[in-house]
């Protein structure tokens, strides 16, 4: 694992490429072919943010799995032309009493950067929600910085509830919104949600959170968003935000 400082040019700080570890890829064939996505996309640097959550918590096992697994992509990502710089990472769904809960923050960091991906809202499976805020203290409080992932699917529960993001943003959090949600494949709701976090200047990345074949490629956001807020948006695809404070 390498904490070298990351690479010039896009980062997706968000995506499941392992292959049958978690909901992501099921086979090694669609692995590469992720890989190959991102690489198409112009991704640089690809961050591999296995879940720990509900249904896949915590475990030595677990590690060892996820580990064997990240060796093997990284055997696949040498086949791969302009394959990104691959980092391991977790998603890490903030369950208050769980041992991944417990344990020191920064065993969770991204690699060469400060922060920590905590998985946000979602509509299923919601047990991890009322923990979202108060697992952002304790990321803070370890002097890390937490990046709470797709805010926006608070609107699959909750319609205009503003104040969820705005505490998030008060605690020091960074937003990343999935590029799914800004290209409307999550429902109406949550799009309009992610632009309206957008345009509040309130998001600080855009991730593919992919987790299959045609989601790892960023090029159909980004036009997106050149087209909606022009220049502004590419510091949310350089990873400039992850850079260690
Ligand atoms: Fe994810």
């Amino acid at each position: 694992m390498t904490d070298a400082p990351i690479a010039t040019g896009w980062v997706d700080c968000h995506a499941h490429l392992l292959a049958g570890v978690d909901d992501g890829p099921q086979t090694a064939d669609e692995s590469l072919t992720m890989l190959a996505d991102a690489a198409a996309g112009g991704t640089r640097t690809l961050f591999i943010t296995s879940h720990l959550d509900e249904r896949y918590p915590w475990s030595a096992q677990r590690d060892d799995d996820l580990s064997r697994a990240f060796d093997r992509l990284l055997e696949l990502g040498a086949t791969v032309p302009r394959c990104p710089a691959l980092r391991m990472g977790y998603e890490l769904a903030p369950r208050p009493g769980t041992v991944e809960f417990r344990a020191d923050p920064a065993r969770w960091r991204l690699p060469g950067t400060d922060v920590v991906l905590v998985d946000g809202p979602d509509d299923i499976p919601m047990e991890h929600d009322t923990g979202i805020l108060d697992y952002v203290d304790r990321v803070l409080a370890a002097g890390l910085r937490p990046v709470v992932a797709h805010p926006e699917r608070r609107a699959f529960l909750f319609p205009g509830d503003r104040a969820f993001a705005d505490a998030l943003k008060t605690k020091g959090a960074l937003l990343q919104v999935d590029s799914g949600a800004l290209l409307g494949f999550d429902g109406p709701a949550v799009e309009a949600e992610a632009h309206r976090l957008l345009d509040e200047g309130l998001v600080d990345l855009v991730a593919s959170d992919a987790h299959e074949p045609g989601e790892g490629d960023l090029r159909p956001v980004h036009r997106h968003l050149r087209q909606r807020i022009g220049d502004r948006c590419e510091s949310l695809f350089t990873g400039t935000h992850l850079e260690e404070r």
